[in-house]
């Protein structure tokens, strides 16, 4: 029998770093997804085979043996094997659209769809369930995941996130385009994160009045969402990125997508880690394509993207 399973990528609208510090952050599934099959196979064996790679390895190995990339998913199906005593084996496939290594959620969305069609061969596990299969996939190569990422992959839509409060969804119907260009430059988001550190350490103050000023502006952003003010939104996206270019996580290439962005487009912002990876620009019907243009005949790439509302789908 194939298990079949897909999930959306993600992108952080606003509030990255800043959630590192207890701010709210906004995050949105976009319409890219990942598919993973899943079958059993008669030889005692888990095999894994993606567009980067392949892996064919005997179960109940240490997971430190398992090479970085396919460890998640090694995981999944060990864990599987072993509770069901199964004497057969698995075999996995990724196919993916979300480009990787640069703060789309490719990791996050391969663990959620991974872990429905690896769990789906043996039986039907609710959203809840798969989700923290997926957290505890992923913190194999992530240890100290929050797991945002993974819940927005799950659920779809548009959700907020903060460290005291959790998860919430925000309830939205809103149809926007975002136009996501990238950098290809990869980024790793620990270096990113502990390079705000020191940046907050020696900046104390500021960068508290910073968080505060940030916090304002998410309120701000949820009332303009709610009433599907894009002007607004745009406006924000254009003052948070001001403060991600104080805190140092932006770079030239970034700076110039964003203004080629700003010329058309409603706000444009980086998203995710920032030093590379992806920036993001809001639009809808009157300036998607002239935005997309105007990338385009600066040698960017960039595709457009709508929000996904559904989240993790079995099939
Ligand atoms: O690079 P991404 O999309 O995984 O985003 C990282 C988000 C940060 O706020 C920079 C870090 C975090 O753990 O929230």
């Amino acid at each position: 029998m194939k298990s079949r399973a897909s999930a959306p990528g993600k992108i952080i609208l606003f509030g990255e770093h800043f959630v590192v510090y207890g701010v709210k952050a906004i995050l949105c599934a976009i319409n890219k997804r990942v598919i993973v099959t899943a079958e059993k196979i008669t030889e005692n064996k888990i095999s894994i085979k993606s567009s980067i790679g392949n892996l064919v390895s005997s179960p109940k190995k240490p997971i430190e043996e398992i090479d970085n990339q396919f460890r998640p998913f090694y995981y999944l199906a060990d864990k599987i094997i072993q509770k069901y005593n199964e004497k057969s084996g698995l075999e996995i496939t990724i196919n993916s659209e979300i480009p990787l290594g640069v703060g789309l959620g490719s990791s996050s969305a391969c663990c959620v769809a991974s872990a429905a069609a690896i769990s789906g061969v043996f039986t039907k596990n609710s959203k809840e369930e798969i989700l923290q299969m997926a957290i505890d996939a992923e913190k194999t190569i992530f240890p100290n995941t929050s797991g945002a990422d993974s819940t927005v992959c799950t659920y779809g839509g548009l959700m907020q996130y903060d460290k005291k409060n959790g998860y919430s969804a925000i309830d939205s119907e809103n149809n926007f385009d975002l136009i996501i260009a990238n950098s290809k430059i990869r980024h790793s988001t620990k270096e990113v994160v502990s390079n705000v550190k020191l940046f907050q350490e020696r900046n104390e103050e500021k960068f508290s009045k910073i968080c505060n000023e940030e916090s304002k502006l998410i309120e701000d952003v949820l009332i303009c969402i709610k009433n599907n003010d894009l002007e607004g939104i745009g406006r924000n996206m254009i003052k948070n990125q001001e403060f991600l270019e104080t805190i140092g996580v932006s770079n030239e290439k970034l700076r110039d997508m964003i203004k080629l962005s700003n010329k058309f487009s409603f706000g444009a912002k980086l998203t995710g880690a920032g030093n590379g990876g992806c920036i993001f620009s809001l639009t809808d019907e009157t300036n998607l394509e002239k935005t997309i243009r105007q990338l385009k005949e600066n040698e960017y790439e960039c595709f457009s993207v709508k929000i996904d509302f559904r989240g993790l789908d079995t099939f």
